[in-house]
């Protein structure tokens, strides 16, 4: 059967009615950008010993990229890095790939395309400079064809990173390809690289008219005439088409702007997350030489002075997180199944909004927003001209900013989950006239190439000079700042000062207001110190008092320990919830992440403003949220029930969809209490005695939930649970299995820290291990972990053969678990 003169999608159909006999041609035809990730050299330079060369006594270790070297290494207050970067190593490193082309690409135009590396990459074809990117996040694209091998002979790939000069970074950045890599070949009249923009100019229930610019380039010597035909789908169905005749000169790029109308669009939202499919073929002669497909939504909105976030025409609260871009123990190295599960967690708690802090995430995280409906703030610096490093990109900023705030917008732009662009964040130049003209000059970049969105800037509070107290009411405008000021940006975001928000009309009265970022309260989870016999809490391991200047900051109750530039999570919540011209938030953060435990320092290695932990295991001000934000029916207690006996303890409960809370100990009731005003929770204090606390909910008088937690004996049984107890075999995949030790009778020993082993039979890999403690120095990478309040997380990834294995966990004194993970 020949493909070759089929167009591609019906080729896809056939293939999927009749099972299609030659897979592999379909294959390679079909896709113009395959995986190049695995089977890959690397060496990590030693400093004393290796200058910053290889040779042919390098020592060079196999691996498949993604790949993170700093995640390998060991925790130590000694890294340059700091504990601001995660207490882990930088260095130098290499890598290097050895691959042969088939005789008939030698045709074609073939590139290789990187999606991140951190950073300061170099990278060489068989011996040909290529260039570098000294930009950590940013992907970037090199044409080999000049340079390459066809037939039998060998190409070599060669890329340096590094990552030497620390401190570079206020977070943990990672080190190496930790993005995926792919080869691009298309024929030499293409699509180009991020040459295809969709927008949908104007959109009601009954049609969108769609706009689909394209660049095309030709590297025929020769000019050619093609047929280029857009074709949109909704799922599987074609919806619309366009089709025209252009003639392109040799060696040049043309762009062209096809415009179509779609009938009845279903529309991207955040509860039901609708995708179009724009597939571009190029045709010369009839036959398709390529084609390039672009994911789009259709959806309108729009940020109003009064009414803020209007999506679809529904005013839309946006209930963000901020996130970096490590996955935990996994460190930076970025794993599509590990990013959908945090995904997961926040959208079961609530939350529809993700900001990519403080630069462009992985292209995974934005299909996986678009697919999963998350209204993302696309953010590209955390550093303009001045640093807050002394490596950092300020060191590049001249040479480099505007092609990565281009490549930003470019790569990114058909994102539907995208809603505003945020141009930096806390840009110390944001005080000067330097800040408001770098301000202008990224707007213009922006708005040349995507006039759609709204422009941003996590600025510091605008109307706070740093000198006077946030909490301050202003009745008369405040002098803005001067990137306020600047006129670059079409939305006033600013970072913590809650207390200031109600007057944003008052300050800003023609501008729409976000908050960029709020919050930044402390706790570790499941952890709960009553210090002495007061009633004050001490919720955050590592149990020093934190002296922001503030003495009613050092403790506090349960809803976590607040810095003096943030609040708890229910101040912001409430001021963010009353005022409707507030768009929403985003908060620091949904997860815990790799460095910055400010405001500690060593032996702390990891932040804890998530409100998740670096496991993945919700803190408790997450049901806070859930209660708020979602219809699911929630009654969460706290803390545990294993105190001293006559210790003062205070018990709170977060609860919705119901009127009331009933609190009992041992069967004797302490009371029902009931949310006033505008509580988040309710509260009871009475002196500990061990045995059953049981809190029951009621509406109407009629039970909704009830909740139990036991005083739990020695710990004495490990037991385990996945995610997902089976996954793809397809190398990638992974299975995050949660280990509880409980006491005899089965109830979760909150205080338990034993030392779990893992044993995994063969066939998959365990990958990670964490507790979700920030002072904790076991490796993640390693087979044992401690627990934190009577949980650890062990990662299992599948291989490539379809089978299963046995995770064994063992921990001395325990019962051991054990559980079985298949692959499929
Ligand atoms: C903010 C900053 C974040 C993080 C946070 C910690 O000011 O934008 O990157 O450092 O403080 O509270």
């Amino acid at each position: 059967m020949n493909f070759r003169n089929l167009n591609p999608l019906y080729l896809l159909l056939l293939c999927s009615l009749v099972s299609c006999q030659d897979e592999q041609e379909k294959a390679a035809f079909e896709e113009r950008k395959i995986a190049f990730n695995s089977e890959w050299q690397f060496h990590l330079n030693d400093s004393v010993q290796d200058t910053d060369t290889i040779s042919e006594n390098t020592n060079w270790r196999t691996l498949n990229v993604p790949h993170d070297w700093s995640i390998e290494g060991d925790f130590s207050p000694e890294h340059p890095a700091g504990t601001g970067g995660g207490a882990l190593p930088g260095g130098l490193g290499w890598y290097k790939k050895s691959f042969t082309l088939e005789e008939k690409d030698s045709t074609k135009v073939t590139s290789v395309m990187f999606d991140g590396v951190y950073h300061n990459s170099e990278v060489w074809i068989n011996g040909n400079y290529l260039g570098k990117r000294p930009n950590g996040y940013m992907g970037f694209q090199y044409e080999l064809t000049p340079y390459l091998n066809y037939g039998e002979t060998e190409n070599e790939l060669l890329v340096k990173v590094d990552n030497s000069k620390q401190p570079n970074s206020r977070w943990y950045s990672g080190s190496g390809i930790y993005r995926n890599v792919w080869l691009i070949t298309t024929d030499k009249l293409h699509v180009t690289k991020w040459g295809t923009f969709v927008t949908t100019p104007e959109v009601s229930k009954d049609s969108a008219s769609v706009n689909i610019e394209l660049k095309i380039a030709n590297a025929y010597p020769k000019s050619k005439t093609a047929i280029i035909r857009t074709t949109f789908f909704q799922a599987a169905n074609e919806v619309a088409s366009v089709s025209e005749k252009i003639k392109i000169e040799a060696n040049s790029e043309e762009k062209i702007t096809q415009r179509t109308s779609i009938k009845n669009p279903k529309l991207w939202s955040v509860e039901e997350p609708q995708l179009y499919t724009a597939v571009t073929e190029i045709s010369i002669d009839g036959e398709v030489v390529d084609q390039y497909k672009t994911p789009f939504g259709i959806r309108s909105f729009e940020f109003d002075l009064e009414e803020g976030f209007i999506l679809n025409g529904k005013q839309t609260k946006i209930k963000g997180v901020c996130l970096h871009h490590d996955l935990g123990p996994l460190g930076a190295a970025i794993n599509t199944r590990a990013i959908e599960r945090q995904l997961e967690i926040m959208k079961e708690m609530g939350v529809n909004g993700i900001r990519t802090a403080h630069n462009p995430p992985a292209p995974e995280l934005l299909d996986l927003c678009d697919k999963m409906g998350f209204i993302v703030q696309d953010e590209s610096f955390d550093i303009w001209e001045q640093g807050k490093t002394e490596y950092d990109y300020s060191n590049h900023w001249d040479e480099w900013y505007e092609l990565d705030h281009r490549d930003m917008l470019l790569r990114d732009r058909n994102h539907p989950s995208i809603f505003m662009w945020s141009i930096g964040n806390e840009i110390p130049e944001q005080w000067s006239e330097r800040g408001a003209e770098l301000g202008r000059k990224l707007a213009n970049i922006t708005r040349n190439i995507d006039s759609t969105r709204p422009i941003t800037a996590a600025m510091n509070p605008p109307i706070h000079t740093g000198d006077e107290d946030v909490t301050l009411q202003f009745d008369e405008p405040q002098q803005p700042n001067a990137l306020a000021g600047s006129g670059a940006l079409d939305i006033i975001g600013y970072n913590y000062a809650h207390q200031t928000y109600p007057k944003h009309q008052v300050n800003f009265p023609n501008t729409p207001f976000i908050a960029t970022e709020t919050t930044s309260a402390l706790a570790t989870r499941g952890y709960y110190e009553f210090p002495s016999d007061t009633i004050k809490v001490w919720p955050v391991r590592w149990d020093i008092p934190f002296d922001g200047g503030n003495p009613d900051n050092t403790i506090s109750a349960f809803d976590q320990v607040r810095t003096p530039w943030g609040s708890t999570h229910e101040e912001t919540w409430k001021v963010i919830k009353k005022h409707d011209f507030l768009s929403g938030f985003y908060i620091w953060t949904g997860f815990d992440y790799l460095g910055e435990p400010t405001p500690y320092t060593w032996p702390s290695r990891s932040s804890y403003f998530g409100i998740v932990d670096l496991a993945g295991f919700p803190k408790d001000s997450y049901y806070m949220y859930k209660s708020e934000w979602t219809n699911e029916y929630v009654l969460h207690i706290l803390p545990h029930w294993n105190w001293e006996e006559g210790q003062t303890v205070d018990i709170w409960a977060y609860y919705n969809n119901a009127d009331e809370v009933e609190l009992f100990v041992n069967g004797e009731s302490k009371g029902i209490k009931r949310k006033e005003g505008d509580d988040l929770h309710v509260m009871w204090r009475f002196p500990y005695k061990p045995g059953t606390l049981k809190a029951i909910s009621r509406k109407d008088g009629n039970i909704v939930l009830e909740k139990e937690i036991k005083t739990a004996g020695e710990p004495a049984k490990l037991n385990l649970e996945a995610d997902r107890k089976t996954i793809k075999a397809d190398g990638q995949d992974l299975s995050f299995i949660t280990v509880t030790i409980t006491d005899e009778d089965g109830t979760l020993a909150p205080r338990a820290d034993n030392l779990v082993h893992f044993e995994l039979s063969k066939g998959g890999k365990i990958v990670g291990v964490a507790s979700g403690d920030p002072t904790n120095h076991e490796s993640f990478k390693g087979t044992k972990h401690s627990a934190l309040s009577g949980k650890v997380l062990v990662i299992v990834q599948s291989g490539k053969d379809a089978g299963s294995v046995e995770l064994t966990a063992t921990s001395e004194g325990l019962e051991a678990a054990t559980t079985t993970i298949n692959f499929e």
